[in-house]
Parts: C-alpha cells; sequence; structure tokens
C-alpha cells in the first residue's frame, strides 16, 4: 500500500497535475493538510473531482495523531495526503515522510508549483533568492526579531528575502478537544501591510537601517490565481495600499541585475 504525498498547487481544484489526479483515484482515502495555506476554492469542488469525501487534517492530526489516522490507513490501503502548494514547499512535510518510512510504508511524492517558485513572476531571480522567513502575529511581550535577522543576513550577501506570512486557522484547546469540541474561529491570514508595520517596528528598536520607509519591496497576493497583485515600491507607499484577499506574502530585493530592474518597472 502506498502513502502519495501530493502537492496541489496554488489556487484551485484544477491546479493538481494529471499524474496527482491518477493517484487520487487510486486512492481510498484523501486527507488534505489545510493549515500551512489555503485553496481558492471550497473543498466541495475537490470532492467533486476526485468523486470522494476529502477528510481534513489539522495540525493535531498530521503532528501528533498520524499513527492512528494517515499512517494507519496508508498500511492498509493506498491513501493520499493532499499539500497546497508543494508537498515540501516552505513548511516541509519532511516529518511524516520519516515516519511513513519507519512504519514501512511505501511513499510515492507528487511535486507543484510552491510560493517559493512562484515568486519568480515578479522577475527577480529564483537562484539569488536567500534564506526564506516568516512573519508571525505579534503577541503581548512577544515579537521575534527574527526576519529582521534574516533579512541582514540575505542583504550582506546581496540576496532577495522571501517573507512568508502567518496564517491563524482555529486550533482547538486541549481540553476542547478532550470534550470533542473542534472550535471553528475566523481564520486570519497576515497582510502585506501588517508585514511592513512588523519589519518597521523591530527596525524602530534596532536601529540599524536596515528595513526603512525607503526600502523597495514587492507584495504579492494570491498568486497562481487569475487575479494576482503585485507590487513593487517603498515600504511607506506599499504599506498604504490595499492587496486584496490573502494570502499575500512580501519580497525584499537585494542587489539588482539590470535585467530585474526592467522587470520592476511593470509592477
Ligand atoms: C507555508 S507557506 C506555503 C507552503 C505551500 N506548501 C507551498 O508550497 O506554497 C504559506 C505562506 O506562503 C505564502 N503564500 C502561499 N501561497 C501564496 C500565494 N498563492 N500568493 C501569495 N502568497 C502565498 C503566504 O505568506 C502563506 O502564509
Amino acid at each position: 500500500m502506498t502513502l502519495y504525498m501530493i502537492g496541489l498547487g496554488l489556487n484551485d481544484e484544477k491546479d493538481i497535475s494529471l499524474k496527482g489526479l491518477e493517484a487520487v483515484k487510486k486512492c481510498k482515502t484523501i486527507y488534505l493538510e489545510k493549515y500551512t495555506s489555503i485553496l481558492h476554492c471550497d473543498i466541495k469542488k475537490l470532492e467533486e473531482l476526485y468523486g470522494k469525501k476529502v477528510i481534513i487534517a489539522d495540525r493535531d492530526m498530521v503532528e501528533s495523531k498520524a499513527e492512528d489516522t494517515i499512517l494507519k490507513d496508508a498500511a492498509e490501503t493506498d491513501t493520499a495526503f493532499l499539500v497546497v502548494g508543494d508537498v515540501f514547499g516552505a513548511t516541509t512535510h519532511t516529518d511524516l515522510m520519516i515516519r511513513a518510512r519507519k512504519n514501512n510504508i511505501k511513499i510515492q511524492i507528487i511535486n507543484n508549483a510552491s510560493i517559493l517558485n512562484a515568486v519568480g513572476i515578479t522577475g527577480l531571480e529564483l537562484y539569488k533568492f536567500g534564506k526564506t522567513t516568516s512573519i508571525v502575529f505579534p503577541q503581548e511581550n512577544w515579537m521575534p526579531q527574527t526576519p529582521y535577522d534574516v533579512l541582514r543576513e540575505n542583504q550582506k550577501m546581496n540576496l532577495h528575502t522571501l517573507c512568508l506570512l502567518d496564517i491563524k486557522v482555529a486550533e482547538p484547546s486541549s481540553e476542547d478537544l478532550k470534550k470533542g469540541i473542534n472550535k471553528i474561529q475566523k481564520p486570519r491570514f497576515m497582510k502585506i501591510s501588517e508585514a511592513i508595520d512588523y519589519l518597521t517596528k523591530i527596525e524602530q528598536k534596532r536601529k540599524e537601517n536596515i528595513f526603512t520607509p525607503e526600502t523597495l519591496c514587492i507584495g504579492c497576493a494570491r498568486l497562481g490565481s487569475e487575479n494576482p497583485t503585485i507590487i513593487a515600491g517603498k515600504a511607506k507607499d506599499l504599506i498604504e495600499k490595499d492587496f486584496g484577499e490573502p494570502l499575500h506574502c512580501l519580497i525584499i530585493p537585494g542587489k539588482l541585475h539590470f535585467i530585474e530592474e526592467e522587470a520592476l518597472k511593470f509592477l
């Protein structure tokens, strides 16, 4: 029996590859990991296309209960584990793959487009991106400065920086889970303006001149969809822009090649 780990691509039900679709059709049980990214279509659309029910796999199921769910099914029957974007894009599912291998479950990976390569649409060379960083919603007394440090290190090497922005989906507390309550709260997706505000606040504390109102940024929203918004401009101007529906990410370019400069003029 095989665990098919399948990337769904970035936008809707139609972005799965033919190979991915064939695999899904073979599988008896289908899980969808939906906490690290979002699809821009209803799950019903997937179910209609596959002709099967899709089970939502939340973080708790993937990280703590896979042995009793996904891996148990995969040991008995062909099982699909669907991931929006690519299976190993940004947040990796290496742990699930390792656990499957330890349980002697055969694995097949079917890749797809990821935000990590979709940012090529800006005209920036993918080879010139440095470390990717994530910006999370700040909480009381908690505002990690890692994104600022990553930006500083990438800038030292003239590399571009991709900032992925936080997604908060409903996480039921352990008490809720004990009571069998799967709390549904309104999900939150960080906006480009919030990410710029975050980096600005760290700059105000650190004063290292890494991220100023004059810093060139590129905001990208809904890449891979029919209506992406991609705008390049100074941080002080981009913070005022409304990029619309999620998902958003922020790029801070490093040293630009003249072809990259030319491409940015179109944004
Ligand atoms: C963990 S990463 C995505 C991982 C996914 N498996 C992949 O390969 O693309 C999630 C973050 O990437 C960014 N992102 C993902 N898809 C996007 C899209 N279509 N347009 C803009 N940003 C996107 C957002 O900042 C989002 O919070």
